[in-house]
């Protein structure tokens, strides 16, 4: 048994896993407890770490099956070092980004909702960080579903909302999308997280466009309310990066957003995904019992 730690990071999200190398396979009770308290606190950090691309992608490995990416959107730069790896990083050579999302703030979101399986787990692993700021919110889609009011619940109850993306934008520009050019799916707003069970509240400002059968002034208003119910400050955990630092998400279940930093500071951070096994499920809204008697 390794000498190891884990504490929560605050009331609203996230754990701190202590004690571990993740330059190293981990042990198997190790990964089972890095993944338990994943499941129970949406997200894990580890800091101080020293990883090779290939060390980032066994410890990902860990937890379920490395996502390939879509080629057609992953520069030369990243093709060349691996099929997995998106580099979130403003270098430019050339003048050109050698990777992806390079500037500035970007919207809350969970990633790839827009696809019929989005991605289960992102691990971002941070090289380079600016002095200050490009710091990554994370919101708990679980404490956003349970603490809507009821008539919300009731209101979106059974609903699905559609999420699309035009690939690159960190802000939504337009009020609607072109289907016949941009990816999308329309996903149950309560999602169902298929190991521990509980509803999350899925929609996010940068990719979900609109609730399904209701009004378009209906879908508007609800999901300008969730946009702000979700971003609340009781659900957020704001992360200062350090180099060393790697945090696994799970985006059934939380959104993320950027704030701003200094275009002329170098940030590099290296990310992974995982594919999921399961397919996206239905949720029940997390009405209290007591308040609808
Ligand atoms: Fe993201």
């Amino acid at each position: 048994m390794t000498d190891f730690e884990i504490r929560p990071i605050c009331d609203a999200i996230g754990a701190e896993v202590l004690g571990v190398d993740l330059s190293k396979p981990l042990a198997h009770d190790v990964a089972k407890a890095i993944e338990q308290a994943w499941y129970d606190h949406v997200i894990v950090l580890v800091r101080d770490q020293d990883l090779t691309l290939d060390q980032q992608h066994a410890y990902a490995a860990s937890f379920g099956e490395v996502a390939i990416r879509h080629q057609s959107t992953a520069t030369a730069h990243e093709q060349k070092a691996s099929n997995a790896l998106m580099l979130i990083t403003n270098v430019r050579e050339n003048g050109k980004p050698i990777g992806t999302l390079p500037d500035g703030e970007m919207m809350f979101h969970s990633d790839t909702p827009y696809y019929e399986n989005p991605l289960k787990a992102t691990l971002l692993y941070a090289i380079d960080i600016p002095s200050h700021g490009g710091n990554t919110m994370f919101s708990n889609s679980y404490k956003a579903a349970e603490t809507l009011p009821e008539d919300i619940k009731h209101r979106i109850g059974t609903k699905k909302a559609l999420h699309i993306y035009d690939y690159g934008n960190q802000h939504k520009t337009e009020d609607s999308y072109d289907k016949s050019v941009h990816p999308h799916f329309a996903h149950p707003i309560f999602r169902k997280h298929p190991e521990t069970g509980r509803s999350a509240l899925f929609v996010s400002e940068l990719m979900t466009e609109e609730v399904l059968d209701v009004s378009p002034e209906e879908s508007r208003e609800l999901l300008d309310f969730l946009f702000e119910h979700q971003s609340k400050p009781e659900f957020v955990y704001e992360h200062q990066w350090r180099p060393g630092d790697i945090m696994m998400w799970d985006n059934r279940c939380s959104v993320h957003a950027r704030t701003d930093f200094p275009s002329n500071e170098r940030r590099m951070l290296r990310r992974i995904t995982l594919e999921d096994d399961h397919p996206v499920l239905a949720g029940e809204p997390p009405f209290h019992e007591a308040a609808a008697q």
